[in-house]
């Protein structure tokens, strides 16, 4: 949510900049903008819309600097425009400012500033907050590094911000707390952005900023502080990303190259950690936490969107193996519910990005009533798993695509890993059975790779249907998350209406909707309740219904009945969710873009929902 960039040093900022916002453009993209210091003056230009129009607009200017920030936009206050983009400047035009978060009570510092006499432009709280440096460094004399650090004892909310300053354009500084700020160290020159995508083709030294630190960052100099003014020594670790990982390499979407890394990002997740020969699973990152586990008298599992799914799926599997009561949430719904916590409880958090706003607080304030909080996370070094007592990363690697696809199919994985080895610790699970299930999880991979050949076959389904308005999307048992997750990506890329239901509820309500123009999804992959989904295909075939099948390969009985039929290599039911996600992933993907949407930065969504 936004995107922070920004440059000093030796170098020109501008090109780093432009560079490091097409990369951070999935973060949000309604409008786009960079300050460089030069000369004593600060030179800002933004604009409504894409990075593409913002370097078009610029094509051809003198871009003279080697201090500057930028900024990709995703709306919070005030609508996507020219004004509203950030960066944003003081009164005197003497500072610029770069902020991803939100400033909870910003109408009320705006009040106050407008009676001293500050004027706005802009309808933002990013404005008012530059503003207020200004005044504190005016009435304090002080440094910006300090105005800022009193600044912020005022500012109620989330913010990563950068500042620069016309008057020493050979310094930036910078704050965060509760947004990601990341660091590059280069030779000569430093790198600072939301996370590490601009940063990697110039350095792999970095330093994760902490929550409450405010960063003087010069060309060869880099100084942290905490509130106390206390300065901290920066911990710098090797990134472990390559520049591949953040390129499209041929594929002509991100979306399109994150669901086609999905056998090796699932073998990556499982490698090291299960062994079906041998019939070990180890989860090296809740090694302490076994006995906990073992006791636990309930799981809760928090998280948001499509990370939520992958909770709903653990429940199924945690019941079934552990015979643990779980409680799935969403993070926003339990920060604000006053839960019933004991201490004890395990508290499990899912998320991609790790900086997921609702998830962070859910898991503070289980954190504050005794709960051990396990993190289940795709972004090494993210804040979700700096406030985890311990977890488990899923491996998947940068998920640049707006719409989670690779890391839902990885947290599935850690989640099967997850709930076999609790279930072996605990004994509740036979040696066959989990043998079984280490086996076939093993095997997903390439089943993956095999499911992936019907491609061209999901694209011709989806040009058949992707003028529909509506569609259903149907699944029972471990089936019924991957229907909401299917309809969700549905929604997301292509702008149709879709729900997601279990297939029994369909009779108490959704029924009426079943006429001829209306496509059913439904997954039908051999489990426990073929029987009652192939009744619940007849009833919507009586009503003239389309029908979507996913089917068991060997399965002639539902593609007699189904208008389309979509086959998927035999596996267990409990692991099954890895394999049905991934042609409603395709589906989605291919009616997107067959109605020439983009579907890697969909409307009005944004990568990491880092505000509430
Ligand atoms: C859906 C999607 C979102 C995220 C949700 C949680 O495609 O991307 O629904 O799943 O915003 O994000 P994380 O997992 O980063 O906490």
């Amino acid at each position: 949510m936004c995107g922070i960039v920004a440059y000093i040093g030796k170098g020109q900022a501008y090109p780093v900049l432009l560079k490091g916002l097409k990369r951070l453009e999935y973060r949000g993209y309604d409008s786009a903008g960079v300050a460089i210091a030069s000369g004593g003056q600060v030179q800002v230009f933004k604009k409504k819309g894409r990075v593409s129009e913002l370097e078009e607009a610029l094509t051809g200017r003198e871009m003279e600097g080697h201090c500057g920030i930028g900024h990709t936009r995703w709306a919070t206050h005030g609508e996507p425009s020219d004004i509203n983009a950030h960066p944003h400047t003081s009164s005197d035009g003497k500072l610029a400012i770069v902020h991803n978060g939100i400033i909870e009570n910003y109408s009320q510092l705006r009040q106050e500033l407008l009676n001293k006499g500050h004027r706005f432009q802009s309808e933002t709280d990013t404005e008012v907050l530059i503003h207020f440096v200004e005044e504190v460094r005016n009435n304090n004399r002080c440094s910006l590094e300090e105005a800022l650090r009193i600044a912020l004892r005022r500012v109620v909310g989330t913010y990563v911000i950068v500042i620069l300053d016309g008057d020493h354009p050979d310094t930036l500084v910078a704050a965060r707390k509760g947004s990601p700020l990341v660091i590059g160290i280069g030779n000569g020159a430093h790198f600072l952005a939301s996370d590490a995508s601009p940063i990697v083709e110039y350095t792999k030294e970095v330093v994760y900023v902490n929550d409450y630190e405010v960063a003087v960052v010069k060309a060869d100099e880099l100084i942290l502080k905490n509130s106390s003014n206390e300065i901290q020594t920066p911990y710098v670790q090797k990134l472990d990303l390559e520049l591949a990982a953040i390129e499209k390499e041929g594929f002509p979407h991100f979306m399109l190259k994150d669901i086609f890394e999905q056998p090796r990002t699932i073998f990556d997740c499982l490698r090291g950690r299960l062994d079906a020969a041998h019939a070990q699973l180890t989860l090296g990152g809740i090694r302490n936490h076994v006995e906990a586990l073992k006791e636990a008298d309930r799981i809760i599992i928090v998280a948001c969107g499509t990370s939520w799914h992958a909770a709903l799926t653990a429940e199924y599997m945690i019941e079934e193996l552990c015979r643990i009561p779980v409680e799935v949430e969403y993070a926003s719904e339990f920060r604000y519910r006053n839960p019933v916590i004991r201490k004890g409880d395990i508290l499990l958090a899912i998320s991609q990005s790790g900086e997921t706003a609702d998830t962070l607080v859910a898991i503070e304030g289980a954190r504050q009533q005794g709960a051990i909080v396990l993190g289940i996370c795709n972004v090494v070094g993210s804040s979700l798993s700096r406030l985890s007592h311990e977890g488990i990363y899923t491996h998947a690697g940068p998920e640049i695509g707006v719409a989670s696809t690779k890391a839902f199919t990885a947290q599935l994985a850690v989640l099967a890993m997850f709930a076999l080895k609790l279930a072996r610790d605990k004994g509740s699970v036979e040696e066959g059975r989990f043998r079984e299930l280490l086996t076939g999880l093993e095997g997903i991979p390439a089943r993956v790779e095999t499911l992936l050949e019907q491609n061209g076959k999901i694209a011709e389904i989806a040009s058949r249907y992707r003028d529909s308005r509506d569609f259903l999307y149907l699944g029972r048992g471990y089936n019924f998350p991957v229907a909401l997750e299917g309809a969700l990506k549905l929604k997301e890329i292509s702008y149709i209406h879709a729900e997601g239901y279990p297939a029994a509820e369909m009779k108490h309500g959704p029924i009426a909707l079943v006429d001829e123009n209306l496509p059913v999804v439904i997954l039908a992959t051999r489990d426990r309740f073929h029987e009652k989904i192939v009744s619940n295909i007849q009833e919507i075939k009586a009503r003239k219904g389309k029908v979507i099948a996913l089917v068991t390969e060997g399965d002639e009985i539902v593609p007699s009945m189904a208008d389309e039929t979509i086959r998927i290599p035999e596996a267990d039911e409990l692991l099954a969710p890895m394999l049905n996600v991934i042609p409603l992933q395709l589906l989605a993907y291919h009616i997107g873009v067959q109605k020439g949407l983009d579907v890697d930065k969909p409307r009005n969504l944004a990568k990491s929902v880092t505000v509430e």
